[in-house]
């Protein structure tokens, strides 16, 4: 039975699939290359010494997609096909809903005929929107999302405890991703962003590597200890593993819907970055104050309790870890 990974190619799917094939599982990546590139495929095989098949192909695509599921026995579904910039999504409303939600439409449509129905989402922290109080736990309120990428989570979120209230033999969880950073240890896979990063992290690498000048700290006025934003980063590869431990809970229980919060339950303000990133590289990172950029919060951070309790799963690697492995696939890869 193989596990299939729409958008395994990408920097969470291919960290992911890393740490599936380092568990033993069986594979199957699918992946069009609209924000990856090939050469991934053959560094999971060379982190990991594990083969797997792979087909390139849009995860929207139906026909290809029957074709994956009937040459294959596919027991789970984990799907990192989404678009995920959040800018871009501002601008191309309805690429983002079609590739999220009709994509994802039609492989829930087509894992029902197949009856799998084992789900893994990607959902992301921005579904709580701007929550009063901190940490935020999975009963806080969902909403008032502020562009069409976190809209695309919420509605997709919806989407599938519909699904589930339909027919509840599915088995279904969505992990709540914070701020994802960081690469695997070897230095062969990471975060590829297409032209100037948006993400803080990608930003400072390359402020640190010389390839961009200086990083703009968007707000030195909020309500934190030092002005700048606080976000709770989780290295890649604790994500990776979270969903390893979300599987296994799947297959544990019989069905069910479940939701975590991966995040470490701490929080790092933007200039706490700077600085660890500084120490990691070895670089200056020059750094300007900006005004503020338009829809951010101020705090985020996770109470990662549930994850911790219901999967035994919690974050290992600190910023030290994050920053480290960061400038070592820059180093690396630029
Ligand atoms: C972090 C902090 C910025 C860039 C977004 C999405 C979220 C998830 C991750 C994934 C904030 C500050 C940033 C810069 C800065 N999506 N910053 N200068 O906004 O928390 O979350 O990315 O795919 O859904 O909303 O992350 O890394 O953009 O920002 O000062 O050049 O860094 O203001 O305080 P964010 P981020």
């Amino acid at each position: 039975m193989a596990i299939l990974l729409p958008g395994g190619a990408g920097y969470i799917g291919s960290h992911t699939a890393v740490e599936l094939l380092n568990e033993g599982k069986e594979i199957i990546i699918i992946d069009n290359f609209s924000n990856s590139k090939p050469e991934v495929l053959q560094k999971i095989k060379q982190i990991t010494g594990k083969d797997f098949k792979f087909y390139e192909m849009d995860y929207s695509d139906r026909a290809s997609l029957e074709k994956v599921f009937s040459e294959n026995k596919i027991d789970a579904v984990l799907n990192f096909a989404g678009y995920k910039a959040v800018g871009e999504s501002v601008h191309k409303p309805i690429e983002y809903y079609t590739n999220n939600i009709s994509g994802a439409l039609v492989l829930l449509d087509v894992m029902r005929k197949y009856n799998c129905k084992k789900f893994i989402f990607s959902s992301s922290a921005t579904v709580y929107g701007e929550p009063q109080t901190m940490p935020i736990t999975e009963e806080f309120p969902t909403g008032g999302t502020t562009n069409p990428y976190g809209s695309t989570k919420l509605f997709i979120e919806q989407i599938l405890k519909d699904i589930y209230k339909s027919d509840n033999t599915w088995d279904i969880c969505i992990l709540r991703y914070f701020n994802p950073v960081g690469s695997h240890e070897s230095g062969l896979i990471g975060e590829e962003p297409q032209g100037i990063p948006n993400n803080l992290m990608p930003y400072v690498a390359r402020v640190a590597a010389g390839i961009l000048p200086e990083l703009s700290v968007f707000g030195n006025d909020y309500n934190t200890p030092d002005g700048t934003g606080v976000r709770d980063y989780i290295h890649v590869v604790d994500l990776a593993k979270g969903h390893v431990k979300a599987l296994e809970k799947l297959n544990k229980e019989n069905e069910g819907i479940y939701i975590y919060n991966l995040g470490t339950g701490t929080g790092y303000s933007v200039l706490d970055m700077v600085k660890a990133f500084k120490q990691a590289s070895g670089k200056e990172i020059k750094y300007k104050i900006a005004p503020r950029r338009a829809g951010d919060i101020a705090t985020s951070y996770a109470d990662p309790a549930k994850a911790k309790a219901e999967l035994g799963w919690v974050a290992e690697k600190g910023i030290k870890e994050m920053c480290e492995d960061s400038w070592r696939y820059i180093e690396k890869n630029s």
